[in-house]
């Protein structure tokens, strides 16, 4: 457990916010995902300050990490841009009344209707991810008669050291353009086209890394790469995105990050932006961040009531929850690993390993595999830590089970961010054809 002034034991209890989060339970029922807005606010605060000793940059919060209007809010309010990935996200940043020329437009493969979508929106940045899309947008632009701003997703060909499932930037990844294949030759074709203004380059390396070495790597390999721009083809490269990736604490595996440390990831980024730039004779550019998981993450944690419990002596014991892979897909999709705590038990030995499994018909419906609790009984609220991203954006109706409810807590507010899914919301959708009926 990674504990902070807002996620702490007190008595015996876990508490998030100013509640108990077993309280929280009685009070919204469970499954339950909570998210901490001071944390979330405080995250936010320490990314605008490592900027700030940059200089002239942004920090965009990667809204697929948990995508509701209300902490997209909260974003917006500390000063956050927004990376968007589909027309939907864009529709939310949007109902959040987000400044939509802070927005940045990602997606391999943006439908035309979300192309166009974008373009009459006003979205400040396409960040243009194939030579498909590259024509489209020249063509829906003009078509709108505007001059629309990318960036262009370049691809550093860097391994960063983390799941295979999240790496981004190897040399086989499907996203941008590779710096040793075509990105150059495509940025000399963005940058005539007519009704688009190339304005610079963006790359996303990965998600869960700690180490800053695979930062250091790409932007010693974009840095050069503005420069052959700018030597070969006289283009500016005004903006470098250097993309999100942080990794946060899920268990004592992982390093416990404070927000400051955060912020000191990104402050070395800034730092070596500044250092290869002068060291190679390029412009500085304006720098844009977009971290997602690292301000979520931790804000979240999911209740659970325990229901059934098997003990196979000496293979394994199955405490199983009234959630699962439904709220959180992720050992399913990563084998990701997370801790938890039986919320009023939480000053007891955690003296037993169990693996915690949900409810759907799935042997992989692994919530937690072979972590460490304290004795559990039917009926015990169940609280596992760091699930405020990608959890929530990634849960499904499947087993037509009901998404879990989000209540956001702050100091002593806490109230629904999304509402809970009744039975009818779940068949809203479904229609019967007059011939079936
Ligand atoms: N920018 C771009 C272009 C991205 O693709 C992503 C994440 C981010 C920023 C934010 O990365 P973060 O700071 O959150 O690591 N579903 C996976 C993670 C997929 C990340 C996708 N892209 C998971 O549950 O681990």
């Amino acid at each position: 457990m990674n504990t902070r002034n807002t996620l702490y034991v007190k008595d015996g209890k876990l508490y998030i916010g100013g509640f108990a989060a077993s309280e929280l339970a009685r009070r919204f029922g469970t499954p339950l995902y909570v998210m901490d807005a001071a944390y979330i606010a405080e995250v936010c605060d320490a990314f605008q300050s490592a900027m700030a000793t940059y200089g002239d940059g942004a920090v965009a919060f990667a809204n697929k990490a948990f995508a509701t209007v209300a902490t997209a809010k909260i974003a917006a309010k500390h000063g956050l841009w927004f990376d968007v990935v589909s027309g939907g996200e864009l529709y939310l940043v949007k109902s959040a009344g987000a400044d939509l020329g802070k927005v940045l437009f990602h997606g391999n493969n943006k439908t035309v209707a979300e192309i166009e979508e974008g373009i009459v929106d006003g979205v400040g940045f396409f960040v243009v991810d194939s030579l498909h899309e590259l024509k489209l947008l020249d063509e829906k632009a003009g078509a709108a008669g505007v001059v629309q701003d990318i960036l262009v997703r370049v691809n550093p060909g860097i391994t960063a050291h983390t799941h295979e499932a999240v790496a981004t930037a190897t040399p086989l990844s499907k996203f941008g353009f590779g710096v040793d294949t075509n990105a150059f030759e495509v940025i000399k074709d963005a940058s005539q086209r007519r009704n688009l203004h190339f304005r610079g380059i963006h790359s996303h390396i990965g998600s869960q890394i700690y180490d800053h070495s695979s930062y250091d790597a790409a932007i010693g390999v974009l840095t050069d790469f503005m420069k052959r721009l700018y030597d070969e083809a006289g283009i500016v490269t005004e903006i470098l995105d250097m993309g999100g990736g942080y990794g946060i604490y899920y268990t004592d595996a992982d390093p416990k990050f404070t927000p400051k440390r955060y912020a000191y990831t990104v402050e070395n980024i800034g730092k070596r932006v500044k250092e290869e730039c002068a060291a190679k004779g390029v412009a500085k550019p304006f720098l844009i961040v977009e971290p997602g998981r690292s301000i979520v993450g931790e804000a979240g944690i999911t209740l659970y009531t325990v229901g059934a419990i098997k003990d196979f002596p000496s293979v394994r014991k199955y405490v199983a929850v009234d959630g699962g892979m439904f709220d959180n897909p992720r050992y399913a999709l990563y084998e990701s690993q997370y801790s938890a705590v039986l919320a009023d038990k939480a000053d007891k030995p955690a003296d037993e390993t169990v693996t915690i499994v949900g409810k759907c018909c799935e042997s992989g419906d692994i919530v937690a595999k072979d972590v460490k609790l304290q004795h559990a009984e039917a009926g015990d609220i169940l609280a596992v830590f760091s699930t405020g991203a990608y959890n929530y954006s990634m849960a499904s109706n499947y087993n037509l089970n009901a998404v879990p409810p989000v209540v956001l807590v702050d100091g002593d507010k806490a109230d629904y961010i999304v509402k809970p899914q009744t039975y009818a919301d779940l068949l809203r959708n479904n229609e019967v054809p007059e011939w079936l009926k």
